[in-house]
């Protein structure tokens, strides 16, 4: 049922930011029923640095969305906002939305965008939404934007399916590195990815089973600050997921060669006895996660290999939050 109308403030702008977020036990595969519910449990950090900024005021006419500057007609977004108006009373918004990393290549967009954009809204239109709130309205936009709206650790699973804060940023710092190895949009968005491979891969069941257990077992490795065993367990969740998405129909296959060159790199390192170790989500950049202490030998051994075009570095970040809300002049 609608909740009782709020008054927007027509002269203020409200600004909220969130970072993305990279799983450790990865959400691959949706539930049979509305409300974009994953078929995994999944674990992950929210990163610092790469940031989604996301400004929201009253529209004149209807709703219109900005992304970097550019007019667009995003399909997510308007499905957002008509979820958010059959619980809650919004008026036509304004929303100019700016990341400053690449875009839908494998950097969790979605999930720092949808974060950014919920809390944006919801301090807007004086929402007062909790946390899990603001995570279950974030989740039904994009299954990986529930965890951003936490910083540090993030866990979701059953019964609810909103993300829960696990450890805070400071508590475990680790610090990730980004090797950018293509910067072009992913070719199969993630939504379609998992239909197909919920659809056609024979290890569909397996996959589902498994994440399951290593879910428990990824709490359990993260609240005793086990980095060995979260290496292991992390880099098998990655290879599970695109094992799954590679025995799919049509295969999906969201790396290039220099994806399995730092993946190898990366295993090198480990094997040579550097705490380090890989994530790679449904695009092409490979995320080391590493102890801070050895991120700029890491960052070095990317850098080096051919067809790594850059790489960034981001420790753990907060979760999405309202930076400001100015009164138009
Ligand atoms: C590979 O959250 O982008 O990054 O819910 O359809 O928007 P939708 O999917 P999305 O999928 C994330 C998939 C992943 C793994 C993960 O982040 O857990």
């Amino acid at each position: 049922m609608p909740q009782a109308p709020v008054q927007a403030k027509a002269t203020t702008t409200t600004v909220a930011e969130a970072h993305p977020n990279i799983a450790l036990v990865k959400y691959w595969g949706k539930q049979n029923r509305p409300g974009n519910y994953p078929a995994t449990p999944s674990l992950s950090i929210t990163l610092d640095t790469l940031t989604t900024r996301t400004e929201v005021n009253d529209a004149t006419g209807g709703d219109e969305f900005f992304l970097d500057d550019e007019p667009k007609n995003d399909n997510k977004v308007s499905a957002c906002l008509a979820a958010l108006r059959t619980r809650y009373d919004i008026p036509p918004l304004c929303i100019r939305s700016a990341n400053n990393f690449p875009t839908a290549a494998g950097l969790a967009s979605s999930a720092s965008g949808f974060a950014a954009l919920v809390c944006a809204i919801d301090a807007h239109c004086e929402l007062n939404l909790s946390k899990a709130e603001l995570s279950a309205n974030a989740r039904q936009a994009s299954g990986s934007a529930a965890r951003s709206i936490f910083g540090g650790f993030v866990a979701m699973s059953e019964p609810d399916w909103t993300a829960t804060e696990l450890l805070g940023p400071d508590v475990w710092p680790l610090t990730t590195v980004i090797a950018i190895t293509a910067t072009q949009a992913k070719l199969t968005p993630s939504s379609e990815g998992m239909r197909i491979s919920a659809a056609t891969s024979p290890f569909y069941p397996a996959w589902i089973t498994s994440t399951e257990e290593d879910f428990r077992q990824g709490i359990a490795h993260v609240m005793s600050q086990d980095f060995a065993s979260l290496a292991e367990l992390a880099e098998h969740s990655c290879l599970k997921m695109h094992g799954l998405m590679m025995s799919s129909q049509p295969g999906l296959v969201y790396w290039n060669a220099a994806t399995l060159e730092c993946i190898q790199v990366v295993r090198t390192l480990r094997a040579d006895g550097l705490p380090v170790f890989f994530t790679v989500d449904a695009g092409p950049q490979v995320k080391a996660v590493c102890q801070p202490e050895v991120a700029t030998i890491v960052a070095k051994a990317l850098a080096a290999i051919p067809g790594v075009l850059r790489t960034m570095a981001a420790r753990l970040g907060d979760g999405a939050r309202v930076l400001a809300q100015v009164a138009e002049r």
